[in-house]
């Protein structure tokens, strides 16, 4: 988790030239003009990487973006038209559905592209072009460092096909570069101050449920939240959509679940804001994780904090994922796990 600012310097250089200015995909000689459908395939915490790549393929491309779990994925007969590009991410690279996912789209005639954290791994050998994430060994089974240098490397991929495709401005291409840069030092900001997520950990080492709520491209970092926590400390975890947690899993809370809210300050703070108030008003026991200002109005309906500055909407998924690999680390360790 510590190492993450330093990586993540590592692995945008490996992709951005800061000096002149210029995205470096020089071995994906793919033809993106062709390309007439993107899939995204993946397990685990890289499924989650993929869900937040949905939302940015989105909004730079124009054209079908489907995200699937391999082990769906490969025993389903989704849509896979010429010229599809089927996007593989594991950190290890040896993940059997996905390689299985992967064999399975080459002989179905898609382009296979393997986004992997280790070299010379099945999937990174498999593919028709591949991309290294460069974390360094993940000791643990846990991914942490995986996730964050798998969703740098697809939000600069984006980039680099909106560029490709001239679906955005060189001036706007080289803003969106600027933000990613300032990923590594926002991460160490919220490493050196991480006092305020062991007082939440302690909180929620007691509770035997918990419920992560996001929303948009927040989502997948709640569903990563809820995974990392239940997988390191064993407590039983939800992640949630906002929006859908009044069409049942409203039912749930009660004020002895933990209710932890990502709602970073963008435009869609509002909508978030009134689902805390949906969560105050039922007594659940309310952890809100936004800017200062988010959660300053916040204030009278949580009973925890963490406070992430404030940044641009496109890079807040890498931030947000953080804190969250924090508390599920600190909790475990809270519980002697
Ligand atoms: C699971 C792990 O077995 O594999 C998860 O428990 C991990 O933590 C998932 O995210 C996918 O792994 P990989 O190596 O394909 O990214």
């Amino acid at each position: 988790i510590f190492e993450q600012p330093s990586i993540l310097a590592d692995t945008i250089n490996a992709y951005y030239d800061a000096e002149s200015s210029e995205l470096n995909f020089s071995n994906l000689t793919i033809d993106f003009s062709k390309i007439t459908k993107i899939s995204i395939i993946a397990c685990g915490t890289s499924y989650y990487a993929a869900m937040v790549a949905k939302y940015w393929f989105e909004s730079f491309i124009n054209l079908p973006i489907e995200v699937d779990i391999a082990s769906e994925f490969r025993y389903r007969d989704s849509y896979l038209p010429e010229n599809g590009l089927s996007i593989f991410l594991s950190q290890s690279g040896e993940t059997a559905d996905t390689l299985a996912a992967m064999r399975y789209a080459k002989q179905k005639g898609q382009i296979t592209l393997s986004i992997v954290n280790v070299k010379e791994s099945s999937l990174d050998r498999e593919a028709d072009f591949s991309l290294q994430c460069f974390a360094g060994p993940e000791i643990s089974v846990a991914s942490t460092k995986g996730l964050t240098t798998q969703l740098t490397i697809l939000l600069l991929l984006t980039l680099h096909i909106a560029q490709e495709t001239n679906r955005v401005s060189k001036l706007e291409i080289s803003r969106k570069l600027q933000l990613v840069a300032e990923i590594p030092g926002r991460i160490s900001e919220i490493l050196n101050n991480v006092e305020s997520v062991k007082v939440i950990a302690r909180e929620v080492a007691q509770a035997r449920n918990t419920i992560f709520i996001g929303r948009n491209y927040i989502y997948p970092i709640a569903l990563e939240a809820a995974l990392k926590l239940k997988e390191l400390s064993y407590i039983h975890s939800e992640g949630i959509a906002a929006g859908e947690l009044k069409h049942g899993p409203i039912a749930l809370i009660d004020e002895n679940i933990p209710i932890i809210i990502l709602a970073p300050q963008n435009n869609l703070f509002e909508k978030t804001s009134s689902n805390a108030q949906e969560v105050a008003a039922r007594g659940g026991k309310l952890i809100t994780i936004s800017s200062a200002e988010g959660n300053a109005s916040l204030k009278n309906l949580s009973k925890y904090q963490i406070n992430i500055s404030h940044s641009d909407a496109l890079i807040e998924p890498i931030i947000y994922a953080v804190p969250m690999q924090l508390l599920a680390y600190y909790v475990a360790v809270c519980k002697g796990n």
